[in-house]
């Protein structure tokens, strides 16, 4: 059977090559030419655990074909970007309506066209099916997977499947079932659509409550993770990890698709989500009163460690840190100094490459990403006042 991955991102990449392990003929397409030479040339395009040997194991033994054109085959997973429109916050469907209807071009009828992408509820039907201009099928199997452990969770999640057609919806959940141990449950693409966007949402509103605590004891003089601790000991509560904000293309971004599409009603989710954007700004907030308390008068001497979004992976997308120079531009001339050992490029002005040369230029350090690295080496910052926004080193500043 064949099957035509369109979106090699994230999520594609790993989907495809862990079809093609399963034993599918997979042909991954994405229309980023220089995406498609990379993985020809046997390179995987970006880092997660265990990627590189599927990927070496793949395209050595398996049937998989990576490139720019689209495909005529029975199956199409579609996984391509949904951000939202900052203004209504609203899911923005464009890449998943342009993906689906490069497809029909190419697609013969009896086709099944599976969407991966995170849309809000009703999206498929009033904006997806209005395209389809021969006999397809539509399938919604919304991705659950966390960056940092992508290929162990592709194997062991359980999933959900969204069809309006019950036997192709049960088709669908064959093949799904070849690639995971996890319960596959059915229902309608409606349904589908709403759980996924529920998930990332209750996340959300969690980290929003922890968030607030934080602000809430550090005012009074209480130290946030001890009131957690304690109050997880109680048999019905389990309280979140407070943190800099959330980036990434998930929590970040999901929970405003229920705000755009219901906004009289999603009322707690809109705080939520303005809580955890408040984060970043509330960091710098703390830098400033840390700086008055050590007599640091100058931001040049401090420092923030860590820019991708969460640890250990180097996807930096909305991540807290680059939210926090964003905020910090309306306030500070000089940009403050940054390093993040998964970022090799460029990105942002006053970025290190090496954390010695770092450390050296700086007195305050903001840990704003648990990296391995940094929780192995703590005591290169033992010289140094640390504002630790992740609770990694005793006696530093907290949140
Ligand atoms: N990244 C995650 O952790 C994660 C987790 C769960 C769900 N999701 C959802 O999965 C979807 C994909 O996210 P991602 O992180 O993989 O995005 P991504 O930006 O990493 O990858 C998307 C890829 O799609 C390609 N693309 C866009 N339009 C195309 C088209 N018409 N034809 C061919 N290629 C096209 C882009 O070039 C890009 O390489 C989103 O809806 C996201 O919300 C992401």
């Amino acid at each position: 059977m064949k099957i035509n991955v369109i979106g090699l991102g994230y999520i594609g990449l790993p989907t495809a090559l862990t079809l093609a392990n399963a034993g599918f003929n997979v042909i991954g397409t994405d229309y980023n030419k220089e995406l498609v030479k990379t993985l020809n040339e046997g390179k995987i395009t970006f880092k997660e655990d265990g990627l590189e040997e599927l990927f070496n194991e793949v395209i050595n033994n398996k049937n998989i074909k990576f490139t720019t054109e689209y495909q005529d085959v029975d199956y199409y997973i579609i996984s391509v970007p949904t951000p939202y429109d900052k203004m209504s916050k609203k899911v923005d469907a464009k890449y998943v309506i342009n993906a689906v209807k490069e497809v029909l071009n190419y697609c013969h009828e009896d086709s099944t066209i599976i969407i991966e992408s995170t849309v809000s509820p009703g999206t498929i039907n009033k904006k997806i099916k209005p395209l389809i201009n021969k006999k397809v099928h539509l399938v919604h199997a919304p991705e659950r997977i966390i960056p940092g452990n992508m290929m162990y969770e592709l194997k062991h999640n359980s999933r959900t499947i969204g069809a309006d057609e019950k036997e192709i919806g049960a088709k669908v959940k064959e093949i799904y079932q070849k690639t995971t141990d996890g319960d596959i449950i059915l229902t309608d693409i409606k349904s589908a659509e709403m759980t996924k966007v529920v998930e990332n949402t209750f996340r959300a509103v969690n980290i929003a409550f922890a968030n607030e605590l934080a602000k809430i004891c550090s005012y009074d003089n209480l130290d946030v993770y001890e009131i957690i601790k304690i109050c997880n000991m109680h048999p019905r509560v389990n309280i979140l990890e407070p943190g800099p904000g959330v980036g990434g293309h998930c929590i970040s971004v999901d929970p405003w698709f229920l705000v755009g599409d219901y906004p009289f009603l999603a009322k707690l989710i809109n705080e939520a989500m303005n809580i955890n954007d408040s984060m970043p700004e509330y960091v710098l907030k703390r830098a400033r009163e840390i700086m008055e308390e050590n007599n640091i008068t100058d931001f040049k001497r401090v420092g923030l460690y860590g820019i991708t979004y969460k640890e250990n992976v180097d996807d930096y997308r909305e991540s807290p840190t680059l939210q926090l120079l964003e905020a910090q531009k309306n306030h500070l001339a000089e940009p403050l100094k940054v390093y993040d050992p998964f970022i090799k490029e460029d990105l942002v002005a006053n970025q290190y490459h090496n954390l010695k040369d770092f450390l050296q230029d700086i007195d305050l350090v903001i840990i704003m990403v648990k990296h391995n690295e940094i929780v192995n080496n703590l005591d290169l910052l033992k010289d140094k006042i640390v504002l630790d926004t992740k609770n990694i080193m005793k006696g530093a500043y907290k949140l």
